[in-house]
């Protein structure tokens, strides 16, 4: 059984409450904390946004809100009354000084000594002027944390000037930046299934491992989330964040122990290593591609430009090559992609191995592959280990290759708590361990905004693909020109 240890008593003022993060991921994150008797009875969320309402509509807006986005859990209506209970609204226009800030105050009077989390689900262009309100009011208490979303900026000079801003208000151990993909349970397993296990150590570099592939493949759209997405693209929207903290949590070193600052030095190691993909390589090395109307299994669904409204020059597909400028990883090469409306929902990181140095079996029973581990975030989560094996059976040497498997549906029986449930959690018991430091952030936009300021200046152009299908079809030449090719890892 998993061991469910409530946390301390705390408040969270969650800003942006009748938004689509709030509404989607955080209330259903803290109800089935609550479920589950993890959070105290005296624990308090006061929700706040622009929209003047009662506490009652409020309430039985964000009840209709998870019977939407959880349509098979059967609610107890007595069981979230009691939830209910917990929560209060403040109609709050947060980027405004002279807003409701005093009603915010008053529900928060004669608790400083409690922990206080200000949940920002808003955009980041104005987390700084709402964490200057939040320190303007009085509300900065020395238990007081603030937990911001991704992305945070658009560049390194935006990102910048946000933690810039609210590095002012709020101690940096007291900045909880959200990458949900941290709060992955096998995101979380790559730590210990690498440095737990005496295994994998010692061939996990360029002597043994030929190449790396990292991919998160969606089947959802994206222009119907309009201004932001558009603005944003994959690149910004998933490789700057997702996917280069897969690289890192694949890439560093052994740090001395899982704390917070040894786990992040070490990440921030890796994003420092990576090489620039400078103009000269840009065409060679990334691909951009964005959707046309398509089919997803058997649902018809239009192209991105159609969605949004408009044409648009916006990647919702990003493939690169990338390298890691140091001793352990020199000369593999990293793959990453990351993809809306794709053939199949999928993320998953894919270690392969080199072949082995001299092939005993000359030839014979057929060809020997080399092995692969493929870690599965989702779905299906799970790791499997392919390896060469003789075929049982008489008739001479016949030779299979099989995955060593271990299924987490299979091996654990609980349903382990969604990535919100466990990184809301995870800032009361002030693990910072799996946020993300400035440092990091300002590293991995350093890198990023080379490739973006490369494709601009290469006018590099944007490719397109069917909805339904695995990108468009230069992202295969990207691995093709090196004899390699994109893998599939539950179909090998
Ligand atoms: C979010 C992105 O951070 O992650 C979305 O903004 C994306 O565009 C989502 O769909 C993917 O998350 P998950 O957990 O479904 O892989």
């Amino acid at each position: 059984m998993a061991q469910l240890v409530p946390v301390e008593e705390f408040d969270i003022v969650i800003f942006g409450a009748t938004g689509d993060l709030a509404q989607r991921k955080l209330f259903p994150a803290l109800y089935h904390r609550w479920l589950d008797d993890q959070i105290p009875e005296g624990a308090r969320i006061i929700a706040t946004s622009r929209t003047e309402m009662s506490r009652e509509d409020f309430l039985e807006q964000t009840r209709k809100s998870h019977a939407e986005f959880h349509p098979s859990e059967k609610v107890d209506e007595a069981r979230w009354a009691k939830f209910a209970e917990q929560m209060d609204y403040v109609a709050l226009d947060a980027v405004n000084e002279g807003g409701n800030w005093p009603e915010v105050a008053e529900r928060l009077e004669g608790r400083e000594e409690k922990i206080r989390l200000f949940y920002l689900a808003l955009p980041p262009g104005i987390y700084g002027s709402v964490c200057e309100n939040i320190g303007a009011a009085g509300l900065v208490t020395p238990k007081a944390r603030v937990v911001l979303e991704k992305p945070i900026g658009t560049d390194l000079e935006s990102a910048r000037e946000i933690n810039e801003r609210v590095g002012r208000v709020f101690r940096e151990d007291a900045i909880f930046r959200i990458d949900h993909y941290l709060g992955k349970e096998t995101v979380q397993n790559l730590l210990i299934l690498r440095f737990a296990n005496v295994l994998f150590e010692p061939i996990w570099n360029s002597t043994w491992i030929d190449h790396v592939q990292i991919s998160a493949c969606e089947t959802v759209g994206a222009g119907m989330r309009g201004d932001y997405y558009d603005g944003a693209g994959a690149m910004r929207d998933m490789v700057q964040n997702h996917l280069l903290q897969l690289l890192c949590l694949v890439a560093m070193e052994p740090p001395n122990d899982l704390d917070a600052d040894a786990v992040r030095g070490e990440k921030l190691k890796v994003l420092n290593a990576l090489r620039p993909i400078g103009i000269k390589h840009i065409d060679a090395e990334t691909v951009r591609g964005q959707y046309t109307s398509g089919a997803i299994g058997s649902e018809t669904v239009k192209g991105y430009a159609e969605e949004l409204g408009r044409e648009s020059g916006t990647e919702t597909f990003a493939a690169l090559k990338t390298h890691i400028d140091n001793w352990r990883w020199s000369g593999v090469p990293f793959y990453l992609r990351t993809g809306k409306r794709m053939a199949s929902r999928r993320s998953e990181i894919i270690i392969q191995f080199k072949p082995v140095p001299h092939e005993v079996t000359n030839g014979q029973g057929g060809p020997l592959h080399p092995n692969r581990l493929v870690i599965r975030l989702q779905p299906d989560e799970g790791v499997r280990l392919l390896l060469m094996t003789k075929d049982p059976g008489p008739g001479g040497l016949r030779l299979r290759y099989v995955p060593l498997n271990l299924s987490y549906a299979d091996t654990f029986e609980e349903n382990y708590p969604d990535a919100y449930e466990r990184l809301l959690m995870a800032v009361v018991r002030d693990n910072l361990a799996l946020f993300m430091r400035r440092d990091e952030i300002e590293a991995a936009w350093r890198w990023v905004d080379g490739i973006l300021n490369g494709w601009k200046e290469a006018d590099t152009r944007l490719y397109t693909y069917p909805a339904g299908v695995d990108g468009p079809v230069q992202s295969a030449l990207l691995l093709d020109r090196a004899g390699r090719e994109w893998l599939d890892g539950m179909n090998l």
